[in-house]
């Protein structure tokens, strides 16, 4: 590990599960109570905008009600002490990194306590709800959707994230099932580009195949060490 100058980190709902919040493709999953195509596409906002709010504003209080874990926090470290460069790319909308420390984090599906002006396309931090359609503080229009990335819509700063997978000599996937792109296909792109390719998850994932090492537990546990290693 000594000689890695550049880290992409990929994460998953599975970093944030050991604070409390649920992720979607285990049998308890949120995909389980709440259909995709009902609470996670531009037509299901749509077709019953209520319970795509409500479903949004649960999300919300759940994540200001959770913490950062020592996964969270060892990344936190990670951001604060390596010298060369380093992105955490996130495929998860809580706030949980940057509260555990890091501030090199970009989050590729949009985040839970931001929210969207279709009016006037503005957007603001957000910590109350949006059921009851308030204002929009810049345009005063009641026209504010999460600022969440939905299935078949572009996630967010791709190039950005392209650039640094290609200039990476270490990806490092944590808590992610490998299930969904474009976020799956890091990995591939990642080793096109020579770099080292890490996992770290609670178990074999769908991408496991195209990493050069998997390490399985909790992340609570493979974080930390793994950044000590990086760290020396
Ligand atoms: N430590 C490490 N890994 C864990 C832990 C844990 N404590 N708990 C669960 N995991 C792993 C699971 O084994 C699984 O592989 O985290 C992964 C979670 O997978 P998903 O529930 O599919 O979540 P994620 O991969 O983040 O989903 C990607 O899909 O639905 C969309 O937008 C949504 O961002 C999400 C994307």
């Amino acid at each position: 590990m000594r000689d890695i100058r550049n880290i992409v980190v990929l994460t998953g709902a599975g970093i944030s599960a050991e604070s409390g919040l649920r992720t979607f493709r285990a049998e308890d999953g949120l995909w389980e109570d709440h259909p995709v195509e009902q609470v996670a596409t531009p037509e299901g906002f749509r077709r019953d905008p209520d319970l795509v709010q409500r479903f949004y504003d649960e999300r919300r209080a759940g994540v200001m009600a959770a913490e950062p874990n020592a996964a969270h926090r060892a990344l936190g470290r990670l951001d604060a002490e390596f010298s060369g460069d380093l992105l955490i790319v996130t495929q998860n909308i809580d706030d949980l990194h940057e509260r555990g420390g890091a501030s090199r984090v970009l989050h590729m599906h949009g985040e839970a306590l931001s929210v969207w002006c279709t009016s006037c396309d503005a957007r603001h931090q957000w910590h109350a709800t949006l059921r009851d359609g308030p204002p929009c503080p810049a345009c005063g229009e009641p026209a504010m959707r999460p600022d969440i990335v939905w299935f078949g819509e572009m996630p967010y700063r791709m190039e950005e994230i392209f650039r640094a997978i290609s200039q990476a000599d270490l990806f490092v996937s944590i808590g992610t099932s490998g299930a969904v792109y474009p976020a799956a296909g890091f990995v591939q792109s990642a080793r096109d580009h020579g770099a080292r390719a890490l996992e770290l998850n609670l178990e074999a994932s769908l991408g496991s195949r195209f990493f050069h090492e998997t390490r399985l537990g909790k992340a609570s546990e493979l974080v930390p060490a793994w950044v000590g290693e990086v760290l020396g």
